[in-house]
């Protein structure tokens, strides 16, 4: 048996998908000259660029909130113009910064939940259900999953998806607690009745935001992380009364790839200067120096 034969847990044959994730873009309205720490509308337009030029193509960008800073008409504007070069389709839930009516509004073709919760649920290529769940509690900062939400996603979860079909659940507010207090803090009304919903479910992972920087957990035994950021990340303060503080560590965004019933992640960073080298030993691997 060859390593490569060892190590296929699937047959081939079986769809391979390809999503990006994109996440707390916190776009601003140029006109507004606000000061910002970081260039967030060009990050979003490196991203975009950079999943436009993906090999293999990507199938689909999901968009895990915070889409733009203070969830303005011209905020939303702005947004529109970055995406405008994006063949990709784009798949957007509402971060605390949002205005979940302005996000309805701006993609009528996603098949929003007939709620006040902007949610979605859409099958990517046949093959990569994504139930898009709105985390948010209007003119809060935290989460709320309330009875409305919890109808729905069970709603759906009771629906045994096609064959083939692999089920992922995606949220602003992750639904564990990262240990940076003054980010925990806000809190999510509620946890654990989402939590009981996602316990035996059959979602096979779970992709956030809100952090500000990769983290990773399990939730209800299914795997959790937050993608980075497209602009500034949290500095890391794992001590009782760590400060607020924010960093310029390297963004990106996330891309997810789906084949048949198994998923790895990989990080693509668009603030780096670093170009790839090409070691010696590459030789030993039967690459020629082209
Ligand atoms: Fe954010
Ligand atoms: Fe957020």
């Amino acid at each position: 048996m060859t390593v490569e034969e060892a190590t296929t847990l699937v047959p081939v044959g079986h769809p391979v998908t390809f999503v990006a994730q994109v996440s707390d873009l916190h776009i601003i309205d140029p006109h507004d000259n606000e000061p910002l720490f970081v260039p967030n509308n060009e990050r979003l337009s490196k991203a975009v660029a950079g999943i436009a030029s993906e090999d293999p193509t990507i199938h689909a960008v999901l968009a895990t909130g915070d889409l733009t800073n203070w969830g303005r008409v011209g905020q939303y504007d702005a947004l529109d113009d970055l995406l405008a070069t994006l063949q990709t389709p784009f798949l957007p839930i509402p971060g605390n910064h949002d205005d979940r009516d302005s996000i309805r509004a701006r993609f009528p073709d996603l098949p929003w939940a007939d709620a006040a919760h902007a949610s979605w649920e859409v099958t990517v290529n046949n093959h990569v259900r994504i139930i898009g769940l709105d985390s948010t509690n209007p003119g809060e900062s935290g989460a709320l999953f309330d009875s409305e939400r919890e109808a729905w996603l069970s709603d759906i979860l009771a629906r045994t998806p096609a064959a083939g079909v692999q089920t992922v659940l995606a949220l602003h507010h992750p639904p564990f607690l990262s240990e940076i207090h003054w980010m925990d803090r806000t809190g999510f009304l509620n946890l654990h009745r989402l939590v009981a919903v996602l316990e035996g479910s059959g979602i096979s992972r779970i992709f956030c935001g809100h952090l500000h920087r990769p983290v990773q957990s399990v939730v209800a035994g299914i795997p959790a992380q937050v993608g980075l950021s497209t602009v500034w990340h949290v500095a890391l303060g794992l001590e009782d009364k760590a400060k607020i503080r924010l960093i310029n560590d390297p963004a990106g965004y996330q891309i997810h790839r789906f084949d048949g019933p198994n998923s790895v992640s990989h990080t693509r960073y668009i603030n780096t200067t670093e170009e790839p080298f090409r070691p010696d030993w590459a030789a030993e691997y039967g690459e020629d120096d082209g």
